[in-house]
């Protein structure tokens, strides 16, 4: 679907008159958790078929209003982001990557029939809302303020097409880790009973009907005292795709690094940076299908040394067990692996500004 927008967009900012003070802000800050608490204003731009983007926007964070008929509440015609916003040493807060978010926004929307936001407006959007709520980006190590861009189809209309009204969100939550237990090796749940995308289906897309199809083998993880759960090709339902919400990568000895590649997988930033850093330091990467059979038969003649998970929120997180409905590969005892402990360091340096950012991947938003 094509835009007939007016580029760039100019934002009009509305201030909240119900900013939080700055103790109870650093209150907060000081112990953010994921995803709990909102910063002041959000972003919204509205698109219609007629008028193509317009009307872009900060303004008081809030409820949205929306009719009870708007099709994303019916036919979850939804795309959404994730990426941070890192505080460095001098104070400047900066994005990694973000172009590449728009990119995968962008290809999302095509999927799932939305418009398109240009990378200039997504990556305007946010420096607007950071240049209100900067200040609720946090400084302490391994903290951020998550950035959670979203698109939704907001025309009344319960026929099914590709709605003519939509709306594009940015709202911005203060981050600590992911995983409570801290960056040591989590335990992973197969799901056998359940796919989460389908051959041709939306899986490539960051589309929330992905999510919502997880959650219930994500509760089974849960029960089974796993962190994440992993799903298989829905075909054969033998080759790895990806968690619930971040990708997976196996290290070989040899130290080669693997990682599925399909079609019905989301695209990761994240793994994308980590193995080009592996291959700069000369590791090889392979992108291909790989089978659950070939990480059992790795981990027990000891050829796969390391599996690590890895995203946005998860940043690089040590897989020790695999355990499903017969299957038990590695251990829950494992100690984090040292290439992917040094990979997970090498990344939250550059994306804190504490090592050269060689490969162009930081932008900055604070100005
Ligand atoms: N796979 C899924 C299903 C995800 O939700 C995410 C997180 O955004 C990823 C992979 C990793 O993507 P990224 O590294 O771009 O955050
Ligand atoms: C992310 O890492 O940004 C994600 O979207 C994963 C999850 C929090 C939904």
């Amino acid at each position: 679907m094509t835009t007939a927008t007016s580029f760039p967009l100019t934002f009009e900012l509305t201030p909240s008159t119900a900013t939080r003070a700055a103790a109870e802000r650093d209150e907060i800050l000081a112990d953010p958790g994921f995803g709990k608490h909102f910063t002041d204003h959000m972003v919204e731009i509205t698109w219609t078929v007629d008028d193509g983007w317009h009307g872009a926007q900060v303004k008081p964070y809030g409820p949205l209003r929306l009719d009870p008929a708007a099709s994303v509440l019916h036919y979850a015609q939804e795309i959404f982001e994730g990426l941070k916003a890192y505080r460095h040493a001098d104070e400047s807060i900066w994005s990694f990557r973000p172009q590449a978010n728009a990119a995968r926004m962008q290809r999302s929307a095509r999927r799932l029939a939305l418009p398109q936001l240009s990378e200039e407006d997504f990556v305007e959007s946010l420096r607007q809302l950071v240049a209100v709520d900067g200040s609720w980006t946090p400084s302490a190590p391994e903290t951020s303020l998550y950035l959670r861009p979203f698109m939704i189809a907001t025309e009344a209309f319960l026929g099914v097409r590709a709605a003519h009204r939509v709306g594009y969100y940015v709202i911005a939550s203060p981050a600590g880790a992911y995983f409570t237990s801290g960056v040591k090796p989590v335990s992973i749940w197969l799901s056998t009973n359940y796919s989460r995308a389908g051959k041709g289906g939306t899986g490539a897309a960051k589309t929330g009907g992905n999510y919502a199809a997880s959650l219930l083998p994500q509760a089974e993880a849960y029960e089974h005292g796993c962190a994440q759960v992993l799903f298989l090709d829905s075909v054969e339902g033998a080759y790895i795709e990806e968690l619930g919400g971040m990708n997976i990568v196996l290290a070989y000895k040899d130290g080669t690094l693997v990682t599925p590649e399909s079609d019905s997988i989301l695209e990761g930033i994240t793994r994308d940076s980590i193995l080009q850093l592996a291959e700069d330091r000369g590791h090889r990467v392979e992108r291909r299908r790989v089978a659950l059979d070939e990480w059992r038969d790795g981990v027990d003649s000891g050829d796969i040394t390391e599996v690590f998970a890895c995203g946005t929120a998860a940043v690089v997180t040590p897989i020790g067990l695999l355990k499903g409905e017969g299957v038990s590969i590695g251990s829950a005892d494992a100690v984090a692996g040292e290439l992917t402990m040094s990979l997970r360091q090498e990344l939250t340096d550059i994306q804190y500004g504490r090592a050269e950012d060689r490969h162009g991947w930081m932008t900055r938003l604070d100005r």
